[in-house]
C-alpha cells in the first residue's frame, strides 16, 4: 500500500486533497470489510486529558487492523517527572511503530513528531482536532455528493475543532462560514493558512458574531462544547457569553431542510445544542462517532503499514 507522502498527521494541512480522498476511500473499505493491514504493529497512546472516543476508537481499531494498542497515561510515565520530551520520543521510537497523543500545547505534539522516527498522530491538542475534522468530512460524504457545493455552519467557540474543520473545508471546498461571540473566534494563524487553502480550492470562509449567518442554507450544522478541556476557570464567564450561540430548533429552521446536525461529542445538552436537536432527524451525532473508528483506522494504515 503506498504510504502518504507525511510521517506524521499534525494538522490536516500535513495533507494533500487527494490524500485526504485516499483516508475517505480505505475508510469506506474497511467499514464494509475489515482488513489486517497493521499485523503485530504497536501503538502507543500518550493521553495528557480525558477521553471516551479517541481512546477507544484507536485502541478497538489497531485491535481490528491486526496490531495493539498500549494506553500511556501522562501520569505514570516519566514524561510526568521530567524526562523530556525529545527522550521519550527517542525511547518510544525504539518499541514502538506509531504514537497518538492527546495533550494540552500543540508545540509539544510537534517535538514529539520532530524527535521521533515513527509517525506520530494528533489525538487533539488545545490548537487542532485533525482526526475528528477527517472523521467528520468522511462522515458528510456519506449523506453528500460534492463538498464543493456545500456550506458547513460551525457555531460556538472558535476552538481545536473549529480550527480542524475551517483547516479541511479550505482544503476540500466546502464554503465555512464560523460564528462565535466578539474575542472567542478562531485564530488568525489558522485563518491564514484556511485563507491560502481556499483560494485554491473555491472555499468561501465568513467569520461572524451573529449564529443565524453561519445557520443560513446550511448543508452542515455543527457545534462543540462552550468549554473546552482545560478551560473549566473559565467555565461562569463562557455559559453567559456563549448564551445566544446554540443550535435549537430555531436555527435549525434557518439551514436546508435536509441540514445535517454534528457535534464531536461529549454535548452538553442545554447548552451549545438543545435535547430535541442533537435527537432530532437531522443529528447524525452517533454516526459521526462510529466513524473515527473507521477513518483512524485507515489513517493509521496509510501512515504505519
Ligand atoms: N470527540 C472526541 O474526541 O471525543 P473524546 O474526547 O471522548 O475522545
Ligand atoms: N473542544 C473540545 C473537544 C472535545 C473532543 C475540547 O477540547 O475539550
Amino acid at each position: 500500500m503506498k504510504q502518504l507522502n507525511t510521517k506524521d498527521l499534525l494538522s490536516v494541512v500535513d495533507l494533500s486533497e487527494d490524500e485526504i480522498f485516499r483516508i475517505f476511500t480505505l475508510a469506506g473499505q474497511l467499514k464494509k470489510k475489515n482488513k489486517k493491514l497493521l499485523k503485530d504493529k504497536t501503538l502507543g497512546m500518550i493521553f495528557e486529558k480525558s477521553s471516551t472516543r479517541t481512546r477507544v476508537s484507536f485502541e478497538v481499531g489497531m485491535f481490528q487492523l491486526g496490531g495493539y494498542a498500549l494506553f500511556l497515561s501522562k501520569n505514570d510515565i516519566q514524561l510526568n517527572r521530567g524526562e523530556t520530551i525529545r527522550d521519550t520520543a527517542r525511547v518510544l521510537s525504539r518499541y514502538l511503530d506509531g504514537i497518538m497523543v492527546r495533550a494540552y500545547s500543540h508545540d509539544s505534539v510537534s517535538e514529539l513528531a520532530h524527535s521521533s522516527s515513527i509517525p506520530v498522530i494528533n489525538g487533539l491538542t488545545d490548537l487542532l482536532h485533525p482526526c475528528q475534522a477527517l472523521s467528520d468530512f468522511f462522515t458528510i460524504s456519506e449523506y453528500k455528493k460534492d463538498f464543493k457545493q456545500l456550506k458547513l455552519g460551525f457555531i460556538g467557540d472558535g476552538n481545536n475543532v473549529a480550527h480542524s474543520l475551517l483547516l479541511t473545508a479550505a482544503l476540500l471546498g466546502t464554503d465555512i462560514t464560523i460564528a462565535s461571540p466578539e474575542g472567542y473566534t478562531v485564530s488568525e494563524d489558522i485563518v491564514a493558512q484556511a485563507k491560502d487553502l481556499a483560494s485554491k480550492s473555491g472555499s468561501q470562509i465568513v467569520l461572524t458574531a451573529v449564529p443565524e449567518e453561519a445557520a443560513k442554507d446550511a448543508d452542515v450544522l455543527y457545534t462543540d462544547v462552550w468549554v473546552s478541556m482545560g478551560q473549566e476557570k473559565e467555565e461562569d464567564a463562557k455559559l453567559k457569553i456563549f448564551k445566544d450561540y446554540r443550535i435549537d430548533s430555531a436555527v435549525l429552521a434557518k439551514a436546508k431542510p435536509d441540514a445535517l446536525v454534528m457535534h464531536c461529542l461529549p454535548a452538553h445538552r442545554g447548552e451549545e445544542i438543545t435535547n430535541d436537536v442533537i435527537e432530532g432527524s437531522h443529528s447524525v451525532v452517533f454516526c459521526e462517532a462510529e466513524n473515527r473508528l473507521h477513518t483512524q483506522k485507515a489513517i493509521m494504515a496509510l501512515l504505519m503499514a
